[in-house]
Parts: structure tokens; C-alpha cells; sequence
């Protein structure tokens, strides 16, 4: 099979390790990929934006699949032109993927399907929004509907907090993304990520991760795309996926195919595990970055007819084989991240981890600038590491991270202490 994957970062750099560990596979194609999907496939240049060159491109290299990994061109709609034009792709269409796209789309939902989630209101303008915080009383949560690259959503400790963040939607900090404010209930439990390959009828359950979304250890600071992520996750037993699959995921989609808009690709739903039960926070439409690091690498066998199957709506009973090892990836991240990263520092030393047993490195904003390794973007490197416990694996992972020669690069210290406090 002839595959092009969309995308260039960590959670490409898995899928890619892992799409060319398949014997069906003959070419791998990323676009844009980076350094380190050169090694597993031939990296395009290519402007994703331009529909029509993708599909060239798909044309020219007769491409049998595409596999599209960041929610941008989700979201533009990419998948449904790539459909249009017959080629099978894996993600889900520009309809489908207002589940991430927007918020109070995915709230009323969860009302129609009566989907466990946080009681909302849903406003267009400051002032209802505002006496609604009010009346509600604090915690509470604001949340622009849009996509905010992560950053839309403040959980507002009083309300003094929530009114301000209400001001910023409205003021235009997110742009159009915050023409819209969702006001949520807040939820208290342990948080966890629940993926899902959907075939527009069908899900497969994939497995749980946990991500560390603050910068700084013990969860200080502001939020980032993920500081480093574990899987599974031990809060989630059998029992608790059971419930998932059959309270949240089975009615999504359901009531999706109702819509007109069956979904296909990866649902990744962020849950709050409450006293009540496991409750609904968000979806996103594609693998998480970094939890597909860690996913994937505990995946046992191939990986690549699942994507087609449930491309071609064939997912059927297929089924998957997970290793009994966790996996930890610890985020490296350049100075200056995430308020205003700083480029162009040189890494070395990644030939003496690569060597390192269960270890990978996977390639998040790294790029080659005179035949040396640079560090090109926000979170730069993946350092990934299997064990028999998290802890074993998290005590690999900083090996690895130790013995890169990286000096400015920086990283969080403590990936995987919830579940590290429960295996003590
Ligand atoms: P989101 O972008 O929706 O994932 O929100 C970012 C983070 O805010 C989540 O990962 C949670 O930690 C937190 N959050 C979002 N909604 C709620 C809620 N209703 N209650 C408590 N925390 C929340
Ligand atoms: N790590 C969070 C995300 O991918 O949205």
C-alpha cells in the first residue's frame, strides 16, 4: 500500500514509525514530515492548504491512502475533497470535525444523546455570558467554542477570573474562535484520554493515556500543547472503557450518522473520571500529541490496515493486541516555550540514546540546518521509553533525556507522577 501522511510533528513521527513497521506498506510519503520521518519515509514538500496539490501529489504517486494526523486540515476540510476525489483517507470530514471545531456543537450533542458532560450555557455576547458566571458562582469554566490552538479554555478559580476571561473571548483574544463563549460546570475527578478508530458506524476502542498539560512540574505554569504524556492510564480499568464505550463513545456516534455527518478517523475523548462517573470535557479528532507517542509503541501488531479499514468503513470486529508495558514520553522543549520559543540551538547525542534499549526519540519541531540537528520549533523532541511499570519506563526516559547534549533545551521532571504515586 502507497500511504501519504499529513503532518510534521511528534505524533507524525510515531504514526510513521509505526505505518513503516507494516509489511503491507510499499511507500511512505510525509508531507511536511520532518528530520526524523526522513528515516522511515520519503518527506514532500507541499502546501497542505492547497487542496488540489494534495490531491495531485495523491495522483502522481498513486496513493492509496492518506492519513491526516493535526486538526487543521481536518477542520478546512481536507478529507472531504480527498473523498471527493476518490482516495481513501483516514480522518474525518470537515462536518464531522466540528466535534473539536467547535465546542457548543459537541454540548448539544451530548443534550440530544444524553451524554454524560458538564451542565453549560452558551453565549454570544458578554453580558448573558457574564450574569450567568454570576448566578453560577465559581469554579467555572470559559471556554472559547473555536479552535484556540489549546489556549481557549480558562478554569477560572472566582469569579472575578471568569468575568475577565469572558472580556478576553469577547475582546477578540482568540480571534473568531471566541465569537462564542461556552460556560461550564466544573468538574473534579482525574482526567484521562480515551482514543477510539471510528469507521462512520463503528469504534475500536484503541487504549488511555494521560497527559501533563502545564509547563512546569507539579503541574505549575501556563498550559502547553502536553509536557509529556503515559499509557494506559491506571484509573482506567476494563470496567471504566466498558462504560466510555457504551455512555459516551456509542452514542456519539450514533447521533453523529444522525446528523448526516458520520464520523471517521480517531475519536480522542478527554474525560473526567467524577465520583458520579466518567463525564464527557471534550473531543478532539485525531491521535493526541504527545499521547501518540506513548500509544503507539504499545500497539502490537499492524497498524495500517485498521487506518484503511476504517477509511473504507471496514472496521467491522476488527481487533487490536496491546503489549502489557507502559510507555512515557517525556516532551524536551526549547527555552522561551511556550510563550515565544527561541530557534536554531544545536542538538547532539541522539545516536547514543537511539541506541538505548525500549527507547525512541521521536522528531517534534526539530529541523537540519548545515548538516546539523536544530531545534526548530516549541516542543522539539520526544524521548519515549517502554517498561514492565511507569516507573521503569519513566526512570529510562530520563536516562535518555540526560544523555542528550541539548543545554538549552528544557523539560519537565516529573512525567507520570499521578501514576508513579499509585504503583508506590
Ligand atoms: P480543553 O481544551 O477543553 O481540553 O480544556 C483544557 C483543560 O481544561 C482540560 O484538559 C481540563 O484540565 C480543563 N477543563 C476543561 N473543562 C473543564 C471542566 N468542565 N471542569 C474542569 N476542568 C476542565
Ligand atoms: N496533548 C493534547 C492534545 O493533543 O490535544
Amino acid at each position: 500500500m502507497r500511504v501519504l501522511l499529513i503532518g510534521g510533528g511528534g505524533r507524525e513521527h510515531a504514526l510513521a514509525a509505526k505505518l513503516a513497521a507494516s509489511p503491507r506498506l510499499t511507500t511512505l510519503i510525509c508531507a511536511p514530515g520532518s528530520p526524523g520521518t526522513e528515516a522511515v519515509a520519503t518527506n514532500a514538500v507541499l502546501d497542505v492548504g492547497d487542496h488540489k496539490a494534495v490531491i495531485d501529489l495523491c495522483r502522481i504517486q498513486s496513493v492509496n491512502l492518506v492519513v491526516i494526523g493535526p486538526e487543521a486540515p481536518l477542520v478546512a476540510g481536507l478529507a472531504d475533497d480527498l473523498a471527493a476525489a476518490g482516495i481513501a483517507v483516514f480522518g474525518p470530514t470537515a462536518d464531522a470535525a466540528r466535534l473539536e471545531g467547535s465546542k457548543g456543537f459537541t454540548k448539544e450533542l451530548c443534550d440530544r444523546q444524553g451524554i454524560p458532560t458538564a451542565a453549560y450555557g452558551r453565549f454570544n455576547n458578554a453580558p448573558k455570558a457574564k450574569a450567568y458566571v454570576r448566578q453560577q458562582g465559581a469554579p467555572i469554566v470559559i471556554k472559547a467554542d473555536g479552535l484556540a490552538a489549546g489556549k481557549g479554555v480558562t478554569v477560572a478559580m472566582t469569579v472575578e477570573e471568569a468575568l475577565a476571561a469572558i472580556d478576553d473571548c469577547f475582546e477578540g483574544a482568540f480571534g473568531d474562535a471566541g465569537t462564542e463563549v461556552v460556560v461550564e460546570e466544573f468538574l473534579e475527578g482525574e482526567e484521562v484520554s480515551f482514543f477510539c478508530l471510528c469507521d462512520g458506524k463503528t469504534a475500536l476502542p484503541l487504549t488511555s493515556a494521560q497527559d501533563h498539560k502545564r509547563v512546569g512540574d507539579g503541574d505549575t505554569g501556563p498550559n502547553t500543547g502536553g509536557m509529556g504524556a503515559y499509557s494506559p492510564a491506571p484509573v482506567f480499568d476494563a470496567g471504566m472503557q466498558a462504560r466510555v464505550m457504551d455512555e459516551i463513545i456509542a452514542p456519539t456516534l450514533k447521533g453523529m450518522a444522525a446528523l448526516g455527518c458520520p464520523f471517521t478517523g480517531v475519536l480522542y475523548a478527554g474525560l473526567m473520571v467524577t465520583t458520579e462517573g466518567p463525564k464527557l470535557i471534550e473531543y478532539n479528532v485525531r491521535f493526541g500529541d504527545p499521547e501518540c507517542q506513548v500509544i503507539m509503541p504499545r500497539l502490537s501488531g499492524d497498524l495500517l490496515p485498521l487506518l484503511k479499514a476504517a477509511a473504507d468503513g471496514e472496521l467491522g470486529d476488527a481487533t487490536t493486541r496491546w503489549t502489557d508495558d507502559a510507555a512515557l514520553t517525556v516532551v524536551m522543549c526549547a527555552p522561551g516555550y511556550p510563550a515565544s520559543p527561541k530557534k536554531g540551538s544545536v542538538i547532539g547525542g541522539l545516536d547514543k540514546v537511539e541506541a538505548l534499549e525500549n527507547v525512541t526519540v521521536f522528531h517534534a519541531g526539530t529541523a537540519m540546518r548545515d548538516g546539523e540537528l536544530i531545534a526548530n520549533g516549541g516542543r522539539v523532541l520526544n524521548i519515549t521509553a517502554t517498561g514492565g511499570t511507569v516507573s521503569e519506563a519513566q526512570a529510562r526516559a530520563y536516562q535518555a533525556v540526560n544523555a542528550i547534549d541539548w543545554p538549552e533545551g528544557f523539560c519537565r521532571s516529573d512525567i507520570g507522577w499521578r501514576a508513579i504515586a499509585r504503583e508506590r
